[in-house]
C-alpha cells in the first residue's frame, strides 16, 4: 500500500491499465472492423441463434444436454434442433461460441480446404494434460506433424495387409471358440470387446491383454482406465475455464495407475531397441508393435507414454463397437445376412486374405452402412485459429457464406449429415446396404474424419471387421435377433447400443 502513495508508480500503474484497456479496444475494434469488411466483399451473413433463455453461459442449453444423455437421447435430440433452426446455428455453451452445423460444405473446409485455421489444442488438451499430454489427438501445427509422423508407417497398408503380424487369426479363433453353437443367446458386444482389446493390445504395445482368454487378466487396469475415460468426456465438456468443478480423486488416482502401466509398456519397448529386435517392417519376422516403431524416432518416455494413450484410446473398442452394431443389423435383416452369406460361401475354403476380404463388394457395402447409421463416433470440434470466411452456413437458408471469429468452436454432426434426407434420400434413417450400389458420397459420408487428420487407422479396421465377419458368416448359417429394443444411445468413448448385440446364431447342418 504504501508503494501506491509514491506518484511516480502510480502513474505507471495506470498508464499500464490504461495500456491494457487500450489494446483490448484495438483488438476488438479491428476484429469487428475485419468482420465488416469481409460482410461486404464476401456477402456474408450470420446463421440462426439458438433462442437462449439464459444467454451469457447457455446454461439452458447445458442442462438440456445434459437431460438428454441422462435420458440416452442426446443423438436425436441434435437432429431435431438441425431440423428446427437449420444445418448451420449458433449456440453459447458455457460461454463459448460454438456453430453447430451438419452441412458437408463446412466439413470439407474444416477438415481439408481451410485446414490451417482450425486446430484442437486449445480446447483438447489444458483440462486432461496428466492424461493425454502432447499426443496427436491433442495438439496443432508442427508438433501434430511430427506425431503422426511417428505412427503413419505401422498403418500402411503393406503392413496392414499382413494380417499374420499381429496374430488377429489366433484372436479371432479365441473368439469362435466362445461362440455359442445350440442357438442359445449371446451377448456378441461383450465378446467383440473382449476380441478388440486383444488386437489394439498386441498391435500398440506387443503385448495382447489376453482378454479372451482370462477375461479377469487386466481388471485391474481396465475399471482404472474407463474410470480414467469417464472422467475425460466430463473435464472435456467442462472446458478450460469450468475444470475446477471437476473434483474428483479417484480420477487423478484413476490417471496415475494408467500412466504406470503405460510406462511399463515404453520401458519393454525401450529394452527391445537396446537388444536390437528386428520388426517386420525392416524384414523381421517378428510382431510388429507400435511402440516399437515409435521408439526407434524418440526414445522420450513422456512422448511414448502420451503416445500411447492416445492410440490404444480410439483403437481400445473401434472394431467392437462396429462389429456389435453391424451384427445388431444383420440380426434384424436376415435376408442380408443371407445374402452375404452367399456372397463368401463360395470361396469358403481359401485362406482369409486382405484382398479376398477386398473382394466382396457386398460386405463392404453392409460395412459401410454400418459405419453410417450407427457411426461410433458421431461429431467432431475444431476450434477456428485465424478467422476465416465459409462458402455456405449463413443465412436463414444456411447457404450465404459466413464469418468465422478467431476463438468460435465449429462441431461437425457428421452423425446428422449422414442421415440427411437431402443427400440420402427418405430412407435416410434405415439400414439397406443396397444403397452403396448407387451413391456416391464424398464429404455427406465421413464416419472416419476427413483431410490430414484422418483416422489413420481405417483400413486397419476395415481388416479386423471383416474378418472377423468372414469367420462367423463361413460356420453359421442363421442369426436370430433376441432383442425387440431399438437401438438405444450409451455414451462411453464412442456411442455404442446400451443394450449391447444379443443374438442367436445358427450353425450350418453338416453337409
Ligand atoms: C471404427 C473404428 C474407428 C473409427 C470410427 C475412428 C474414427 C476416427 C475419427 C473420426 C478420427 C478423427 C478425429 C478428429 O478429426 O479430431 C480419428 C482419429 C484417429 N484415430 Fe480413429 N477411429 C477408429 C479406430 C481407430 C483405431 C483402431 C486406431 C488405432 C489403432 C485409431 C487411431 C486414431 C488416431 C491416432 C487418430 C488421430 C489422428 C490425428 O489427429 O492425426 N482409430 N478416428
Amino acid at each position: 500500500m504504501e508503494l501506491l502513495k509514491n506518484p511516480y508508480l502510480l502513474l505507471a500503474l495506470k498508464l499500464l491499465v490504461a495500456g491494457w484497456i487500450l489494446k483490448k479496444v484495438y483488438v476488438k475494434t479491428s476484429a469487428w472492423l475485419a468482420y465488416k469488411a469481409s460482410v461486404r466483399r464476401h456477402g456474408c451473413q450470420e446463421p440462426p441463434r439458438y433462442p437462449h433463455k439464459e444467454p451469457f453461459l447457455g446454461l439452458d442449453l447445458f442442462m438440456l444436454y445434459m437431460k438428454a444423455f441422462g435420458e440416452k437421447d442426446f443423438l436425436k435430440l441434435n437432429q431435431r434442433m438441425f431440423a428446427t433452426y437449420g444445418k448451420t446455428f449458433k449456440v453459447n455453451i458455457l460461454g463459448a461460441t460454438v456453430i453447430k452445423t451438419m452441412d458437408p460444405e463446412i466439413t470439407k473446409c474444416v477438415h481439408a480446404t481451410q485446414f490451417d485455421y482450425f486446430g484442437v489444442e486449445n480446447i483438447r488438451a489444458s483440462p486432461v494434460k496428466n492424461l493425454w499430454g502432447d499426443g496427436i489427438t491433442m495438439v496443432d501445427g508442427e508438433k501434430w506433424a511430427n506425431r503422426r509422423a511417428l505412427i503413419k508407417p505401422s498403418f500402411d497398408v503393406v503392413h496392414i495387409s499382413n494380417i499374420n503380424n499381429r496374430s488377429l487369426g489366433e484372436h479371432v479363433k479365441r473368439l469362435m471358440d466362445l461362440l455359442p453353437r445350440d442357438g442359445s443367446t449371446v451377448d456378441l458386444m461383450e465378446l467383440f470387446k473382449r476380441l478388440s482389446l486383444d488386437t489394439a493390445s498386441e498391435f500398440i504395445f506387443g503385448k495382447s491383454m489376453d482378454a479372451l482368454s482370462a477375461p479377469d487378466a487386466q481388471k485391474d487396469f481396465l475399471e482404472n482406465y474407463f474410470y480414467a475415460q469417464r472422467g475425460t468426456a466430463i473435464r472435456l465438456m467442462l472446458g478450460k475455464r469450468f475444470v475446477f468443478l471437476h473434483r474428483d480423486k479417484k480420477w487423478w488416482d484413476s490417471c496415475e495407475m494408467v500412466n504406470k502401466f503405460l510406462d511399463e509398456r515404453v520401458d519393454e519397448a525401450l529394452v527391445r531397441l537396446e537388444e536390437g529386435e528386428v520388426s517386420p517392417l525392416e524384414g523381421g519376422k517378428g510382431r510388429l508393435r507400435l511402440i516399437d516403431e515409435m521408439a526407434k524416432a524418440t526414445q522420450n518416455r513422456l512422448t511414448l507414454r502420451f503416445q500411447l494413450q492416445n492410440v490404444f484410446t480410439p483403437a481400445h473398442d473401434g472394431a467392437a463397437v462396429t462389429l456389435s452394431n453391424a451384427f445388431f443389423h444383420l440380426s434384424r435383416h436376415p435376408d442380408v445376412y443371407a445374402k452375404l452369406r452367399a456372397e463368401i460361401l463360395p470361396t469358403k475354403d481359401l485362406p482369409i486374405t486382405y484382398e479376398l476380404l477386398n473382394s466382396y463388394q457386398y460386405l463392404k457395402r453392409v460395412y459401410r452402412e454400418t459405419q453410417r447409421v450407427t457411426p461410433i463416433s458421431t461429431m467432431i470440434q475444431r476450434q477456428c485459429i485465424k478467422s476465416v470466411v465459409l462458402p455456405s452456413g449463413g443465412g436463414k437458408d444456411g447457404k450465404a457464406p459466413f464469418y468465422v471469429q478467431e476463438g468460435d468452436i465449429i462441431e461437425m454432426n457428421f452423425r446428422c449429415t449422414e442421415r440427411d434426407k437431402d443427400f440420402w434420400g427418405e430412407d435416410a434413417e434405415e439400414f439397406r446396404p443396397e444403397r452403396w450400389e448407387i451413391v456416391r458420397p464424398t464429404w455427406e459420408y465421413t464416419p472416419f474424419g476427413g483431410g490430414p487428420r484422418v483416422c489413420p487407422a481405417m483400413r486397419l479396421v476395415f481388416t479386423e471387421v471383416a474378418y472377423t465377419m468372414v469367420t462367423i458368416l463361413r460356420e453359421f448359417e442363421r442369426i436370430e435377433s433376441r432383442d425387440d429394443r431399438e437401438w438405444t444411445e450409451e455414451m462411453r468413448t464412442t456411442f455404442q447400443n446400451a443394450n449391447g448385440a444379443k443374438v442367436a446364431l445358427i450353425p450350418a447342418k453338416a453337409s
